[in-house]
């Protein structure tokens, strides 16, 4: 047997992309609520176009998405029907403190997660919580600009010691910040950023970037003292990047965009700000105020394990003919040698086992791969007992490439692997379209992209097939 008996297998989701309940127990208005699906999308999530509240004109996924708020017991109940061992959610930063910088958290936002804890509890699945997944309250976006204040790092740490001393007995799976580089590429909807005319952004995002990284830190240092036990991680987008062609220039591009991803890790892991950073953080005119109480916190409190989403791998090239690549918000050229999903996300499985190839190399810690899946289009039909159901042959495929891939990468390269969970294990909202129609999950949920639909739970056939390989321990994947 290549994977460990006690290896987690389980799902993801996050909290903004499944809940709704956004006024639900006084919970608070959060930068994700005001995402519009849409045209408008793309500029509100780059923090350029600013909208603060709920208007007629746009529809607002996020308010209302699967509903997980009022159906998180059959919704368990399902995903303990699959065997999970493990279920990988968030916190709605806005359910526990609704402006933020209140003194006292709101009870009702504590006891929801509470009783989604028991719950889960109920079938052994055990939580791995997000302290944020993409989302900050309003409040802290208007009041003192989101991460580019490092005061929200006393907010955040506000959260923290009140999520690790109420869940201490429930949880012990934690990750500090999702996709913590995504801050670079969509940093509104990473970070609450948002940009006034003539603003230095790249400015802006490293400095915010450098307070998630401390508080980061922050979080790891009252997360440990609170309870030992816990497993703290970090979690990057990661999917190393290819040279599109051997041209020398092509490998140090595909090096340096690398080096992009890496230094979040590099920080949360080693501890430091590796050299080519801070290079060019005195090229682009960038002064952390880096001083040495806040060099001794990120040496003192690194991360326990290293998690991860992969979803492809990303090629680019400094030849003009090269063309571009569409898709994720990463950008890069075309992959000639790999085919792409519904959405232009290139697929390379083989790609996985090098990403965590690259990750072990580097780190030498345990890694967790968190999110990985195909978004793809679904189609309810009966089956031959009239039961509705979909067909998702192909998300099958693409499942069972990716888990070869990483039972290669434990059995074959000797890296330790904590677990899987693969994005969306039911249909929710995707992060980038604000779409119901780019699905990845196991449960098909009636709801289309205008949020129009009975909000009903049907298993689609790969419902089965992950039951059977989480029962054989990835043995049978047949
Ligand atoms: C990751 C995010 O970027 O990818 C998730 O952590 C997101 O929130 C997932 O949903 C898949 O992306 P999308 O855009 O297809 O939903």
């Amino acid at each position: 047997m290549s994977l460990p008996m006690n290896f987690l297998w389980g799902g993801a989701t996050a909290a903004n992309q499944l809940e709704g309940g956004w006024q639900a127990g006084g919970r608070g208005l959060a930068n994700v609520d005001v995402t519009p699906h849409g045209a408008d999308r793309g500029d509100v999530m780059r923090g350029i176009k600013k909208i603060h509240k709920i208007d007629e004109k746009h529809h607002f996924p996020a308010l209302e998405a699967i509903d997980f708020y009022h159906t998180y017991k059959e919704d368990i109940a399902e995903f303990a029907a699959m065997g999970f061992k493990v279920f990988r959610m968030s916190i709605a930063w806005s359910r526990i403190f609704p402006n933020g910088d209140e003194n006292e958290p709101n009870e009702a936002g504590l006891a929801f997660y509470e009783d989604v804890f028991k719950e889960l509890k109920k079938y052994q699945i055990e939580p791995l919580v997000t302290i944020t997944h993409f989302d900050i309250p309003m409040h802290l976006i208007e009041q003192y600009g989101g991460w580019k204040n490092p005061i929200v790092i006393e907010f955040y740490k506000k959260l923290c010691r009140v999520l690790f001393t109420r869940f201490k007995p429930y949880v012990k799976w934690w990750l500090t910040f999702n996709e913590i580089n995504m801050i670079l590429h969509l940093p509104f909807m990473g970070a609450g950023l948002e940009f006034e005319e003539g603003e230095d952004q790249e400015k802006t995002k490293y400095l915010a970037a450098h307070h998630e990284l401390l508080a980061s830190a922050w979080a790891t240092k009252i997360g440990h003292e609170i309870n030992p036990e816990n497993q703290i991680g970090c979690m990057v987008a990661a999917g190393d990047y290819y040279p599109y062609c051997p041209m020398p220039e092509d490998v140090f591009l595909a090096q340096q965009k690398q080096h992009e991803n890496l230094m979040f890790i590099d920080v949360q892991a080693r501890g430091e700000y590796p050299n080519y950073a801070k290079k060019m953080f005195e090229r682009l005119g960038i002064d952390l105020n880096l001083d040495a109480e806040q060099e001794k916190l990120l040496k003192d409190y690194p991360v326990d394990f290293i998690s991860f989403s992969y979803y492809s791998t990303r090629c680019v090239s400094t030849r003009d003919d090269a063309g571009e690549s569409t898709g994720n918000a990463f950008k890069g050229v075309k992959n000639p040698y790999l085919k792409s999903s519904e959405w232009g996300w290139t697929i390379d499985p083989l790609g996985l086992r090098t990403t965590m190839n690259t990750l072990y190399d580097r780190y030498q810690k345990p890694l967790f791969i968190v999110e990985n899946g195909l978004g793809a289009k679904d189609e309810l039909v009966q089956d031959e007992n009239g039961n509705w159901t979909v067909q998702d042959d192909y998300r099958i495929d693409y499942l069972r490439q990716h888990i070869q891939a990483f039972k290669d990468a434990v059995e074959l390269d000797g890296i330790p692997l904590l677990g899987y969970t693969t994005w969306g294990c039911i249909d929710l909202v995707s992060a980038s379209t604000g779409e119901m129609s780019k699905r990845y999950g196991f449960i098909y949920v009636d709801k289309d992209d205008q949020g129009q639909g009975s909000n009903q739970r049907y298993r689609k056939k790969s419902f089965d097939w992950y039951k059977k390989v989480i029962e054989s321990n990835g043995e049978n994947l047949d």
